[in-house]
C-alpha cells in the first residue's frame, strides 16, 4: 500500500522528463507563475518523489528509457488517483493517445515543444481538476469516516438494544414468575376461604404441598383436650383420620423443626414407616388465647438443602392464612359446642319455652314447645288465630317487667304462662315465654272446691234429713191409719194412698241424703261385680220395660272389696238415669271387664246424649234437667262420691244423638279406708 504523501495546501506539480533542459524550462516557467514545482528525470525518481511529497499534477514525458510515460501515469493513476495526469509528447499519434487515455486516463496531452500558455493552461486546469478530485475524495473520506462512526454507533445501539431487551426479558420473566407465585398464593387463599372443617383444611394443604417434588404425603395432627390429638392423612386419594390418645410434651413447642430425632421417632411409631427427613411445622390459631400450637404439620421429604429452603419459604408464606382459617374452624367448633349445650339445656326443660318477638313470631323454642309449621306463638301453641286469652306477653312488653297469666287451651289444658321481657337498647325486643302445665293442679283444685261444696251440702242435707224424717214418719203413719179407716171405694182412699207414697218417696230421698253425708256402717265384703249387677237389674225391671237390655260379663273377674249395697246403689242410679233418658225405648248395654289391677263396668244407653258443657255439672248435687218431682239431681253426685270412696273413678262419654256411656273403674286391690 502506497503511503499517503503529506498533504500541502499549495498545489505542487511534478515534471518528469529525461531531458534535464525540459525539466529546468518547465521549473522556471511554473515558478515564475508561483506554481510549486518539482522535477524528476526518471519514472523511478518520480515515484519516489510522490511517496514523499504531495503533488497535485504530474506532467510526464511520453518517451523515457526505462518506462514509458503511459506506464508511469498508469502506475500513478493506480496509486494516486487524485493526481491529474498530463502527457508531454513530440507527436500526437492516435494509438499513443488512445493507449494513454485507456490505461492511464491522461487528462491532457501537451505537444513538445510546448506553447507556454497552453502548458500553463493545461497545468492550471489539471490543478483545478485534481483539487476537485481531492475535495471529492476528502469528502468521500469524511463520509467514510462518518459512515464508520455511524456503523459503530449502530452497532453500539444494537448491542445496547440487545442488552436492554435482555433486561426487559429478564424482568418480564421475573414478573411472570412473581405473578405465578402470587396467583398460586391467591388460589391457595381462595381454596382456604371455602374451608370450614379440619379435613377440608387438610385437603387444601395436601394438594398445596404435593406440588413439590420430593415431598411425601403430609400428616396433619390437631390437638384436642387432655393431651389427645387427631391425625389426618391422605392414602389412595382417600382421607384417613386416627385418634391419638396421648401426645408427647414437646409437640407443644412453637418451633419449626427439621429432622428432630424425637419427632422422627414419633412419626415412625405412628405412621409405621421409615422416615427419610422430617419437617415439623407448628400452626397456631391466631385468636385462640393460648401461646401453644393447635396443630402440627409433619412432612416427610428427601429435599436437598436448597429445595428445602424454597419449600419452607413457600409453606411459611401460607401459614398466616392457615392460622386464620384454623381460628375460624375452632371458633365455629366452640360455637357449635356452646350452641349444643345451650340447646340441650333449653330442651332439657320439661316445660315448653319459647323466645317470641314483638310480632308474636317464635324465634326459638325448645322441643317441648309445640313445633308446627306456623310462625306465631299462638298458632304453634294452641292452633289459634290470635293471641291466647289472658296471655301475659302484652303486659310484659308494655311494662318491661315479667308478667304471668293463666291460659287455657282448646284441649282443656291449663298453663301458667310467665313472660320475661328481653330488653334491647331501651325497649323490649323479645319475650321469653315459659309455659307450665297446671292442668292437674287445677283439676285437683276444682275437685277440692267440689268436695268442699259436697261436704257442706252433705252436712246440710244430713241435718235437714234428720229433721224431716220424724215429721215424715208421722205423715206416713197418719196416712196409713186414715187409709185403714177409709173404704177402698172411697175417693179419699186413693188420695191417702198418694200421700203415703209421697211420704215413702220423701223418706227414700232422705235416706239417699243420709247415705251421702254419713259414713256407712256396712262392713266391706269381697264382691263379684257380675253377681252384683245380676241381682240389681231385676229391681229395675219395671223401669226397663220399654228397653232392650244386653249384658256382656267378663268370664273370670277378680273380686273387689267394697260395701255391696253402695255399689248396688250406683248401678241402680246409672241404670235408672239410662232408662229415663230412653223413656220411649232404646238399648241398654252393660259390660264388665278386667284391666291390670282394675275391675270395670259400663252402662251405656242409646238416648239423646249429654251436651259437653253439662259434662261437669251433672255431677253437682241437685243438678237435674228433669221436672219437679221427677229428679232430685242427687243420683250422679252420690254415685261418684261412693265410687271415689272405694278408690275408683266414675267417668262419662257422650255423643249427642248417639247415647251416653258411664264407666266405673274400681281398684281390684282394695284401698285401706
Ligand atoms: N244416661 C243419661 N242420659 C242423659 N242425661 C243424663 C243421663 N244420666 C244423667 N243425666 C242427666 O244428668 C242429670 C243429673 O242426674 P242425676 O242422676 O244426678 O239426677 P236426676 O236423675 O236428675 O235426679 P235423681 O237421680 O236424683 O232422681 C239428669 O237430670 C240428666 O239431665
Ligand atoms: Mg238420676
Amino acid at each position: 500500500m502506497i503511503q499517503k504523501a503529506k498533504e500541502s495546501v499549495q498545489p505542487k506539480v511534478l515534471i518528469v522528463d529525461d531531458e534535464e533542459a525540459i525539466c529546468a524550462a518547465a521549473r522556471r516557467l511554473l515558478r515564475s507563475k508561483n506554481i510549486d514545482c518539482v522535477t524528476a528525470s526518471t519514472p523511478q525518481e518520480a515515484l519516489k518523489i510522490l511517496k514523499r511529497e504531495d503533488c497535485w499534477v504530474v506532467v510526464s514525458d511520453y518517451r523515457m528509457p526505462e518506462m514509458s510515460g503511459t506506464e508511469l501515469l498508469e502506475e500513478i493513476k493506480k496509486n494516486y488517483p487524485n493526481i491529474s495526469r498530463l502527457m508531454l509528447t513530440g507527436f500526437l499519434e492516435l494509438p499513443i493517445i488512445q493507449e494513454a487515455i485507456n490505461r492511464a486516463s491522461v487528462f491532457r496531452f501537451i505537444t513538445k515543444p510546448w506553447d507556454e500558455t497552453e502548458l500553463l493552461l493545461g497545468i492550471e486546469t489539471a490543478i483545478q481538476h485534481s483539487g476537485r478530485k481531492r475535495t471529492n475524495s476528502q469528502l468521500a473520506h469524511e463520509i467514510g469516516v462518518q459512515n464508520q462512526k455511524l456503523e459503530e454507533l449502530t452497532q453500539n445501539l444494537e448491542s445496547e438494544v440487545m442488552k436492554r431487551t435482555q433486561g426487559i426479558e429478564e424482568s418480564r420473566r421475573m414478573a411472570e414468575s412473581k405473578q405465578k407465585l402470587v396467583r398460586e398464593l391467591t388460589g391457595f387463599v381462595k381454596n382456604l376461604s371455602r374451608v370450614s372443617t379440619i379435613p377440608q383444611l387438610y385437603e387444601v394443604l395436601y394438594y398445596e404441598m404435593t406440588r413439590f417434588h420430593g415431598v411425601s404425603v403430609p400428616y396433619l395432627l390437631t390437638f384436642e383436650e387432655h393431651g389427645r390429638g387427631r391425625l389426618y392423612w391422605m392414602q389412595h386419594e382417600n382421607l384417613h383420620e386416627k385418634h391419638i390418645s396421648s401426645l408427647p410434651q414437646h409437640f407443644g413447642s412453637l418451633r419449626l423443626r427439621t429432622s428432630s430425632p424425637e419427632d422422627r421417632v414419633w412419626w415412625e411409631s405412628h405412621i409405621k414407616k421409615e422416615c427419610r427427613q422430617l419437617v415439623t411445622i407448628p400452626i397456631r390459631a391466631r385468636e385462640i388465647p393460648s401461646s401453644l400450637p393447635v396443630a402440627l404439620f409433619l412432612v416427610e421429604h428427601d429435599l436437598d438443602k436448597g429445595k428445602l429452603v424454597d419449600f419452607l419459604e413457600r409453606i411459611t408464606e401460607r401459614l398466616q392464612p392457615v392460622s386464620i382459617v384454623l381460628d375460624k374452624i375452632m371458633l365455629r367448633h366452640q360455637l357449635e359446642i356452646a350452641a349444643e349445650q345451650w340447646e340441650a339445656t333449653f330442651d332439657g326443660f320439661r316445660d315448653p319455652i319459647a323466645v317470641v318477638d314483638k310480632e308474636e313470631k317464635v324465634i326459638r323454642a325448645n322441643k317441648n314447645f309445640f313445633k308446627k309449621d306456623q310462625s306465631r306463638c299462638y298458632e304453634m301453641f294452641d292452633k289459634r288465630t290470635e293471641l291466647c286469652i289472658d296471655c301475659p306477653m302484652p303486659i310484659a312488653i308494655s311494662s318491661q317487667e315479667a308478667a304471668s297469666g293463666l291460659v287455657r287451651t282448646a284441649t282443656q289444658k291449663s298453663y301458667r304462662v310467665l313472660s320475661y321481657p328481653v330488653l334491647g337498647s331501651d325497649q323490649v325486643r323479645r319475650v321469653v315465654n315459659h309455659y307450665t302445665d297446671i292442668s292437674h293442679e287445677r283439676d285437683l283444685y276444682l275437685k277440692l272446691v267440689q268436695s268442699e261444696k259436697l261436704a257442706a251440702v252433705g252436712l246440710l242435707a244430713g241435718n235437714i234429713a234428720h229433721e224431716l224424717n220424724n215429721p215424715l214418719s208421722g205423715i206416713r203413719a197418719l196416712a196409713q191409719l186414715l187409709k185403714s179407716e177409709t173404704s177402698p171405694s172411697s175417693p179419699h182412699h186413693a188420695d191417702l194412698d198418694e200421700v203415703e207414697r209421697a211420704a215413702i218417696r220423701c223418706q227414700q230421698i232422705i235416706k239417699n241424703l243420709l247415705n251421702f253425708s254419713e259414713p256407712s256402717t256396712e262392713y266391706d265384703e269381697n264382691v263379684d261385680i257380675n253377681d252384683l249387677i245380676s241381682i240389681t237389674l231385676p229391681l229395675l225391671k219395671t223401669n226397663l220395660r220399654n228397653q232392650n237390655v244386653h249384658t256382656y260379663f267378663a268370664e273370670s273377674i277378680e273380686k273387689v272389696k267394697l260395701q255391696p249395697s253402695q255399689i248396688q246403689q250406683v248401678i241402680f242410679n246409672l241404670v235408672n238415669n239410662a232408662s229415663q233418658a230412653m223413656a220411649s225405648g232404646g238399648v241398654l248395654t252393660i259390660k264388665t271387664w278386667q284391666e291390670k289391677g282394675k275391675v270395670c263396668f259400663s252402662i251405656a244407653d242409646s238416648g239423646p246424649g249429654i251436651p259437653p258443657e253439662l259434662h261437669q255439672r251433672i255431677f253437682e248435687p241437685f243438678f237435674t234437667t228433669k221436672g219437679v218431682g221427677t229428679g232430685t239431681g242427687l243420683g250422679l253426685s252420690v254415685s261418684r262420691s261412693i265410687v271415689e270412696k272405694f278408690g275408683g273413678q266414675l267417668t262419662l262419654e257422650s255423643k249427642m244423638g248417639l247415647g251416653t256411656v258411664f264407666t266405673v273403674v274400681l281398684p281390684s286391690k282394695p284401698l285401706a279406708k
